[in-house]
């Protein structure tokens, strides 16, 4: 326990003083199942002696009931802390890890090795700023060791070692080590990584970790932890320009509005000129406040709150930058997605996009191409499945501040959020922005939806009925239609049906032209409102994620949506149009309720059981509804 416990047990004080001011280095170590990474992380922490007395004869003791190294310390198992885990023996999930030397503190990411993981690695790669590499020197550079280092390399990780290790299952050969290298060397170049440093290896045995290894006196480099030792880190976030995403607006009383938030990049000082993003308002720095009292500067890392001089809004979610070089403003870009979850990505679809501390609203609106991490291929993609990486444009319901992901991790790295099941679904970097969405502009006019409805005498509204094929949608919208007409009403029905004649004819039952299907009707049906109109729009739109990115389109109680609710096999057994008999014959793919979903709404205004309720007694209901909600509007 050198230098660890000697100094805590004479010198509490000055102990934590050395930890406190040691620089902190990120890392991730990536390999296949069974390439030792377990083994390796335990010997860092072992030979850095931050695993405690209690722990270590629990590992000894574990060691001999569980190990695989005969009785002698197995380090793995001081990792894969997990019961199941060793049961399966393999890791699961990302495991963060702890240890210091007298240099410097270390937080290790522990990623699992195996091919459905991707996510697992993104995520621990995101805070990174090195990565070890595992090869089994017996194995040489894998499939697994390419699609390891494409995302390093991807996520903009620059300090990369090739942990070549098990060394003394090769005889300590550097003829086997010089092969591997080799063989890398041309890989790394070819998918953008600069420069990385090969290290032989035995985690097992401790050669090559902390101190040279004697078995392999033909190698001059540094030993493992030497390396991360040594690396630059923190100047290069400090010598970017100043970002900070703001965490909360801290408003204690009248007297005081500080902004919150952790410094990503850069550094400030009172005095200096900044610009908040998105609205592009400029400032001064008045304070930098933190718990121990005003800072005379703050730097990438640190947690803090400014103040500035001028009263000028700011809300979270927004960036204080530096003025003279702030991040840009967009709401379409090109982006690297990756993708999470089992349920498919769907252009169109409306997720959460969190950057910073900014979440909006964003959907793909064209994916590119996808990555075949094995060969580098560039494959036509419509979707993306699990833990496919592919190229995508992408457009936000507002402008954000962004910085490319190459220039700044924190303002360039997003995550894509399912909006129904709260899930994280992806993960990505912002290249740029698409240039065509900075020539739009928002044009103002002087009629508006008011003045267009007030001269109606209505106010405008979706009435959105949802169902499954053949449930009654059309033939009851078509009656709620008539009446309204009957009492003087301006209306529109857009029908499924027929817009696919027209506007919608390029779009087929697939999910991803289903999504694209309900979000041309949901702008449609805003448009018309904006005109003043009552839009009835009959379509299955069968997802809920669709029909609540047309509620959101609208203001609140402008959205009414109608669940024409026929259980299937009345719709079947009803078959109007004889369509449920071809799907079923296996005539007609993607057919909803048959081998396409339905989702039916929990939360409609109006519920219809056309079991118990004639279209026309539907109807009348629906524009009773419609009266009863009207006055309690007005
Ligand atoms: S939606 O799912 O994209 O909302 P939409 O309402 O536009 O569907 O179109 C549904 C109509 O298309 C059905 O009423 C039916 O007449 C016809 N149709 C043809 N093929 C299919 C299919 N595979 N699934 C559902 N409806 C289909």
């Amino acid at each position: 326990m050198a230098h660890q416990s000697a100094l805590i047990a004479e010198d509490i004080e000055a102990y934590l003083k050395a930890h406190e001011v040691k620089s902190l280095l990120r890392f991730l170590t990536c390999g296949s199942v069974d390439d030792g990474k377990s083994t390796l992380i335990g010997r860092l922490l072992y030979d850095s002696k931050m695993i405690f007395e209690d722990q270590l004869a629990a590992l000894e003791a574990d060691s001999k009931r569980l190990g695989t190294q005969g009785g002698e310390i197995d380090f793995a198992l001081l990792v894969d802390g997990l019961a199941a885990e060793r049961e399966q023996g393999i890791t699961i999930d990302v495991a963060y890890r702890f240890f210091s030397t007298d240099k410097r503190k270390f937080i290790v990411a522990d990623t699992p090795g195996h091919e459905q993981y991707t996510r697992n690695m993104v995520t621990g790669a995101s805070t990174a700023d090195a990565a070890v590499i595992l090869i089994d020197a017996r194995k040489g550079v894998l499939t697994q060791t390419k699609r390891h280092s494409y995302l390093v390399s991807l996520l903009g990780i620059r300090h990369v070692a090739l942990a070549i290790n098990k060394m003394d299952l090769v005889g300590w050969s550097q003829q086997v080590f010089d092969q591997i290298v080799a063989d890398y060397h041309d890989f790394a170049a070819r998918i953008g990584i600069k420069g990385f440093t090969a290290i032989p290896m035995s985690a097992l045995k401790g050669d090559n970790i902390t101190e040279p290894s004697a078995n392999m006196a033909w190698y001059d480099g540094q030993p493992l932890m030497r390396w991360l030792e040594d690396l630059p880190v923190e100047d290069e976030l400090q010598a970017k320009p100043f970002r900070m995403p703001v965490q909360w607006v801290n408003r204690p009383n009248l007297d005081f509005r500080g902004f919150s938030g952790l410094v990503a990049s850069g550094a400030i000082r009172p005095g200096d000129k900044v610009k908040v993003l998105p609205s592009g308002r400029e400032s001064i720095v008045e304070r930098i406040v933190t718990l121990a009292g005003d800072l005379p500067q703050a730097a990438a890392g640190q947690a803090v709150t400014l103040t500035l001089q001028d009263e000028i809004d700011v809300s979270r979610g927004d960036v204080i930058a530096e003025a003279k070089s702030p991040p840009a403003v967009a709401d379409q870009f090109e982006a690297t997605l990756v993708w999470f979850d089992d349920e498919h990505m769907l252009p169109g679809r409306p997720y959460l996009m969190k950057l910073g501390t900014r979440t909006v609203s964003a959907q793909v609106t064209e994916p590119k191409y996808k990555v075949n991490v094995n060969t580098l291929e560039h494959l036509a993609a419509k979707r993306l499945e699990l833990n496919e990486i592919g190229v995508v444009n992408l457009s936000t319901d507002a402008a954000i501040a962004f910085d490319p992901y190459a220039e700044n991790k924190d303002l360039g790295g997003f995550i894509l959020i399912d909006r129904i099941s709260n899930r994280t679904v992806g993960a990505g970097l912002l290249h740029f922005a698409l240039r065509r969405s900075q020539n739009i502009h928002w044009q103002a006019l002087d009629v508006d939806k008011r003045a267009r409805a007030a001269q109606k005498g209505q106010a405008g509204q979706v009435i959105w009925f949802t169902g499954l094929s053949g449930a009654g949608k059309s033939t009851i919208a078509n009656l709620v239609e008539k009446k309204l007409h009957a009492e003087g009403r301006h209306t529109y029905l857009l029908d499924g049906d027929n817009v696919r004649h027209g506007l919608n004819k390029d779009l087929g039952f697939t999910e991803e032209d289903r999504v694209e299907n309900i979000r041309r009707i949901a702008e449609v049906a805003r448009l018309m409102v904006d005109a003043g109109l009552i839009v009835l729009v009959s379509f299955i739109s069968p997802f809920r994620a669709e029909r609540r990115m047309a509620r959101e389109l609208l203001e609140p109680g402008e959205f009414v949506e109608v669940f024409v609710d026929t259980p299937l096999e009345e719709a079947e057994r009803r078959d109007v149009k004889g369509l449920y008999a071809k799907a079923r014959a296996g005539e007609l793919k993607n057919f909803t309720g048959v081998d396409s979903p339905y989702e039916p709404p929990e939360h409609a205004e109006i519920r219809i059981d056309t079991t118990r309720l004639a279209p026309d007694a539907a109807a009348e209901a629906i524009v009773h509804w419609l009266d009863g909600a009207g006055d309690r509007r007005s």
